[in-house]
């Protein structure tokens, strides 16, 4: 604590509060999708790593800071040797509200239920299609039956609430919009459309020719299923609808057609401590050399941490027919 009576809390220049943390334990991941990766990727040094103890540290440094949810991403976060060790600390932090994962799947037979004994309430789950020949050209070498494989783990051990995440191309998977929602109501799950986001230089498609919106697959779905607006608010991003015969959701995530950075709570630790104001700016700080500098105290932290509030940006700035993107893939952010 730092003696105060009421501890500061992440305050950025346009009064947006931060009380999300987006933790990347790992730049690496068993798949490659064609969206965040680049066929040849090159990964981060293990040494340049945070330790999984430099993490507990900044996730309990946040929460002082007024931080009620964290979400453990990557790269693909269960490939991290022994994150659960992590997953458990920050599960027993006084002060989190919410304690949630993105992943991919494939990990989750193995650690779906120590997952749930761990504390984290709720799953994001990426799948893009359900045709194994699809799943292998976007994640270029994985399995679909691995992923299902996953999604029935944790279907078993009873999450909160689980959700599945699907970024939406056109004429790669556009036209499995409807099969993808019927898959998660059919199992209790919710499900977010994501519309892709230009990080990094990638090779297989042209982003704006692959780009379709959120907009148009709702009105897809609108031929199938009764779709209610709701005014929802997972602290997320995405903006959801309610299925008009269950309490599934289904969500859009869409930085180009509606942009949400007007209501930005969040920021962003790579793996190897690089703590980015926002997703789609370049605007960061380096907290390792921070941790490093100062092993046993937390003060300077927490001030790096609350001066870093004064750049955050107001917003990304995206935009599917400029030629430059900005280089750093998504695996190094975990979205
Ligand atoms: P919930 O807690 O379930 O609402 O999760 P979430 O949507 O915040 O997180 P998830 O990891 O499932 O991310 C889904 C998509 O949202 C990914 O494609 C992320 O890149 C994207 N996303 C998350 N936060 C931001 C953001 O601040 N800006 C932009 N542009 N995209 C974001
Ligand atoms: N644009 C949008 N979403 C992306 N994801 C990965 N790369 C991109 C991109 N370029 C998604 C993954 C996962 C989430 C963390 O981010 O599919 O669901
Ligand atoms: Fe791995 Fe997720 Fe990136 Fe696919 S989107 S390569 S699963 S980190």
């Amino acid at each position: 604590m730092n003696g105060n009576l009421f501890p500061p809390s992440l305050i950025d220049r346009f009064g947006r509060r931060i009380d999300y943390l987006r933790m990347s334990v790992t730049d690496r991941c068993d798949l490659r999708c064609v969206y965040c990766m680049s066929e040849k990727m090159t990964f981060v040094p293990r040494s340049q790593l945070l330790t999984l103890e430099e993490l507990e540290r900044i996730g309990s440094c946040f929460v002082e800071l007024g931080v009620k949810k964290i979400r453990i991403t990557g790269g693909e976060p269960l490939t991290r040797r022994n994150v659960l060790q992590l997953i458990r600390a920050l599960g027993s932090l006084e002060g989190l509200r919410e304690l949630v994962l993105t992943t991919n799947g494939t990990l989750l037979p193995r650690y779906a239920g120590e997952l749930k004994a761990a504390g984290v309430r709720r799953i994001n789950i990426s799948l893009d299609t359900l045709k194994p020949d699809r799943f292998r050209r976007i994640t270029r070498i994985g399995e679909l039956h691995r992923t299902l494989a996953g999604i029935d783990a944790a279907l078993e051990a009873g999450f909160e609430r689980l959700k599945i995440n699907a970024v939406v191309l056109k004429n790669r998977n556009h036209d499995e919009v409807v099969a993808l929602t019927r898959f998660a109501s059919e199992r209790g799950m919710d499900i977010s459309f994501i519309e892709e986001m230009p990080l990094g230089i990638v090779e297989e498609h042209d982003r704006y020719e692959a780009y379709y919106s959120s907009d148009q697959i709702l009105r897809d779905l609108r031929k199938h299923f009764q779709l209610l607006p709701t005014t929802l608010s997972t602290g997320g991003p995405a903006r959801y609808y309610r299925m008009a015969d269950s309490d599934i959701r289904v969500g859009f995530i869409s930085p180009h057609s509606h942009n949400f950075c007007d209501h930005c709570n969040r920021v962003r630790l790579t793996a190897e401590g690089r703590l980015l104001l926002c997703l789609g700016q370049e605007h960061s700080v380096d907290l390792r050399r921070i941790l490093r500098a100062h092993p046993s105290e937390e003060g300077p932290l927490q001030q790096a941490i609350l001066d870093a509030m004064k750049i955050k940006p107001r917003g990304h700035d995206f935009d599917l027919t400029q030629k430059s993107v900005l280089l750093r893939h998504m695996n190094t952010t975990g979205g």
